[in-house]
């Protein structure tokens, strides 16, 4: 028996030594103290020994119980360590390493060109002591057209073909009607702008969209007059394409506004010898403006007798159109990364 014992304590304790996983050890664990354990076996014979032998064994089979059972411990503890460092290992990070870039060269979010015309124009508005206005892309019959001195059944709403709600509202057919809510909102003197998405109902073709964006103008104050208006759509158009840019006016009709205007430039296409963009007349129509017409300034509660004023609305995707020698509007809206990637 005591050779048993020891055979058994010296391949248990190789075994447990030498044990890789902690599924392994508890197989150990159960071969030699388990229930039907080596050990155990050994342990419970120890009744059919003399009393002198079974003290002697006993304690012996104890000793090597409590050896094996430390052993057990022991090793337990160094697997359960290791199986922690090699999370850890596996998870290390390096703090003070420089990250990855987030995005490779090329792969970066552009600013949408439209984006990048309007903080451009907002800008320069704004040095020319403008106040930035907003206004909602769903838009009342009252600002859209009747403040605007388009009354129902004016033939005037025909020239705007309208997306409208079944409950009489629409989406704004321009951003003239930031103009209402301008006036609604400051009192003269003042100058606005506010650029916005303005919609259409109409099919599409390379220059025109039903979805396109807009920057309202306007200035109110004593005495304001057509040179005002020349001199602010001068000093915008050199801002913009960075040289002094020919233009000319012409009269056009727009209801909200007396006398109103055409405001075109020489197609920087072509240099204005003509081309397809300006289909050959060496002009583009780029900003349609006037004077504030006084019933446009009565329905914003402003007195036309002591105050007059001038507004402008400018298409901004001409604009970039013209700017960059684009030749399809449909591009903007287009969603082709090739396109943006051009800005
Ligand atoms: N709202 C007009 C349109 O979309 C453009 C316009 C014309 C705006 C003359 C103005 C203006 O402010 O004075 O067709």
């Amino acid at each position: 028996m005591e050779q048993a014992l020891n055979k058994i304590k010296t391949t248990t304790l190789e075994l447990v030594g030498s044990s890789k996983t902690l599924d392994e050890l508890e197989a150990i664990r159960v071969r030699v103290l388990g229930r039907k354990g080596e050990l155990t076996g050994i342990l419970r014979s120890l009744g059919s020994l003399t009393p002198e032998e079974r003290a002697i064994m006993g304690k012996r089979s104890n000793e090597i119980k409590r050896e094996i059972e430390s052993a057990l411990d022991a090793r337990k503890e160094e697997l359960n360590s290791a199986s922690i460092e090699g999370l850890l290992q596996k998870d290390w990070i390096d703090l003070t390493l420089d990250r990855e870039p987030l995005f490779t060269a090329g792969a970066r979010g552009y600013q949408h060109p439209i984006s990048q015309i309007q903080y451009e124009i907002e800008d320069i508005f704004t040095s020319m002591g403008f106040q930035i206005l907003d206004g909602p892309e769903a838009e009342t019959d009252y600002y859209n057209f009747e403040a605007l001195n388009i009354p129902a059944h004016h033939p005037a709403r025909d020239m705007q073909d309208t997306f409208w709600t079944e409950d009489g509202n629409l989406l704004r057919t321009h951003t003239s009607a930031i103009q209402i809510r301008g006036m609604e909102k400051i009192d003269p003197p003042f100058r606005v702008v506010g650029p916005g998405r303005v919609f259409r109902y109409e099919s599409t073709d390379a220059s025109h969209e039903n979805t396109f964006y807009q920057v309202e103008g306007m200035m109110v104050d004593k005495e304001i007059s057509v040179s005002h208006l020349i001199f602010f759509m001068k000093e915008l158009l050199r801002e913009i394409f960075h040289r002094d840019v020919k233009i000319r006016l012409r009269p056009g009709y727009f209801p909200f506004v007396e006398p109103g205007f055409e405001l075109d430039i020489n197609c920087l296409i072509c240099g204005g010898s003509g081309c397809s963009v300006c289909k050959q007349s060496g002009w583009v129509e780029l900003l349609p403006c006037g004077l504030v017409h006084p019933n446009v300034l009565r329905y914003g509660n402003i007195d036309p007798e002591e105050w007059s004023g001038f507004a402008f609305g400018l298409g901004m995707n001409r604009l970039i159109m013209m700017r960059y020698g684009i030749n399809d509007i449909r591009h903007f809206l287009s969603g082709d990364i090739r396109f943006l990637k051009q800005f």
